[in-house]
């Protein structure tokens, strides 16, 4: 590819040779995204549009921008975190795909909202956001654009939550469709991701031995299920709290213990918040922790812990290790925070790995690819996906796992169909 001059705002163009390599290891482990850039090249389905999309820079998005890139958008990426920037694949992607890329690790939360309105000034036919930002900062403050865009796919349960609120209130500008709602999204990236990816960041960040503690997860949805099964399968005693009862019930009946998170902060020795709300370890919790209890989020934002409000009773902060300070607090007692209570995943460790985020993003780029298809036919709706897909990208999945399944046979098929005994 001829190398033209690109406009961005990264860390260091230096780093691109490591920042490919990320790029070239992810792609080995996402076959499924693979054989959808085979057709896209072929069918080009977004010539001529231009891509706006707003996810944490990962090598496993970059696999995705440079997809949609190559199915013919004229693609810009952003951050959709402050912290979770990987400067050598942002630097890559400029470097080598004439990408431009806005996004620098360690941001400030100015500067990340420029660099959201880099991606909308780029006039967007298609958005691909992840926690609904640059969805909400374009209804907000540039509804001028609303008119021209297509639509958008959302990445995450938090980004959905918001969604539903603008489509409740008739505000949605155009049809969005929400890729965590899709069974090969949230059953695996959020499940098996979550899970694993957010122990890699425990590790990483503080080196602590995980079997034996009491590991206490806030929120039993699919990533919260992930994060309980993961410490349970380290020999974590695990701890779940909730406030869906039957979530609650599910969880007890798995074999974990259930309570109030009042109950459980007098004896967690890690935590972990995982609801996609505000405030669910709060304040008066954090001060009736154990001395050097940990805490972190897996949350989209980073008010699940009240970080801020624990600011008021500290005498001081140490910075012990990177993405590991110490609270020092006024009643004498010290609580470890992870990641200043940003995602745990994605800042100390490095996200979730390729394979399942093949899936997640087999459903991003089917998404974007649904909305161009239907442009016009559409109402200004938040969407699922069809099953069909969800199929189709399993299939794909297990080829390349190498698992063969069963298929039905016409007398079972027939069988399923009919209501005669
Ligand atoms: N969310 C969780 N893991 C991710 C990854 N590896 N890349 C982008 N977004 C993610």
């Amino acid at each position: 590819m001829q190398t033209i001059e690109i406009k961005c705002d990264i860390k260091d163009i230096n780093l691109a040779p490591q920042g490919q390599k990320q790029i070239d290891w992810a792609f080995k482990d996402m076959p499924v995204l693979k054989e959808i850039r085979e057709r896209f090249i072929k069918e080009q389905p977004f010539k001529g549009l231009r891509l706006s999309a707003c996810v944490h820079v990962t090598k496993e998005t970059a696999a995705l921008c440079t997809v949609m890139q190559a199915g013919g958008a004229d693609a810009i990426l952003v951050a959709s975190n402050p912290l979770s920037t990987q400067d050598d694949v942002a630097a890559a992607l400029v470097k080598n795909y004439n990408m431009p890329v806005y996004a620098v690790a360690g941001e400030s939360v100015e500067q990340y909202q420029r660099h959201i309105e880099e991606a909308i000034n780029h006039n967007p036919d298609i958005i691909i956001d992840d926690g609904c930002d640059m969805v909400s900062m374009i209804h907000d403050k540039r509804p001028d654009l609303i008119g021209k865009i297509i639509g958008s796919t959302e990445e995450t349960t938090t980004g959905i939550i918001r969604l539903k609120a603008l489509e409740k209130q008739g505000k949605l500008g155009f049809p969005a469709v929400g890729v965590n709602t899709s069974l090969t999204k949230h059953l695996y990236d959020n499940r098996y991701g979550t899970g694993q990816s957010s122990f890699d960041g425990v590790m990483r960040a503080a080196n602590i031995l995980v079997a034996g503690k009491t590991v206490v997860v806030s929120g039993y949805g699919w990533c919260g299920k992930g994060v309980a099964l993961r410490a349970k399968a380290l020999g974590a005693n695990v701890i779940v709290c909730e406030v869906d009862p039957l979530k609650a019930l599910e969880a007890a009946m798995e074999g974990y213990r259930v309570m109030p998170i009042a109950k459980a902060a007098l004896e967690g020795d890690i935590f972990l918040a995982v609801t996609g709300d505000k405030h669910v370890v709060d304040v008066q919790h954090l001060l009736t922790m154990k001395d050097g209890a940990f805490v972190g989020n897996v949350g989209h934002f980073d008010w699940e812990i009240n970080v801020n409000g624990l600011k008021s009773h500290t005498k001081e902060i140490k910075q012990i290790r990177p993405n590991l300070e110490e609270y020092v607090l006024d009643n004498g007692k010290s609580v470890y925070v992870l990641c200043q209570g940003r995602l745990v995943n994605l800042i100390a460790a490095e996200g979730h790995p390729a394979s399942v985020m093949d899936m997640s993003f087999a459903n991003q780029a089917l998404g974007i690819e649904f909305l161009v298809k239907n442009k016009g036919k559409l109402e200004n709706k938040l969407y699922t996906l069809p099953y069909e897909v969800d199929e189709k990208i399993a299939h794909l999945k297990l080829k390349s796992m190498g698992i063969e399944i069963d298929t039905l046979t016409p007398e079972q098929e027939e069988y399923l169909n009919s209501w005669k005994i």
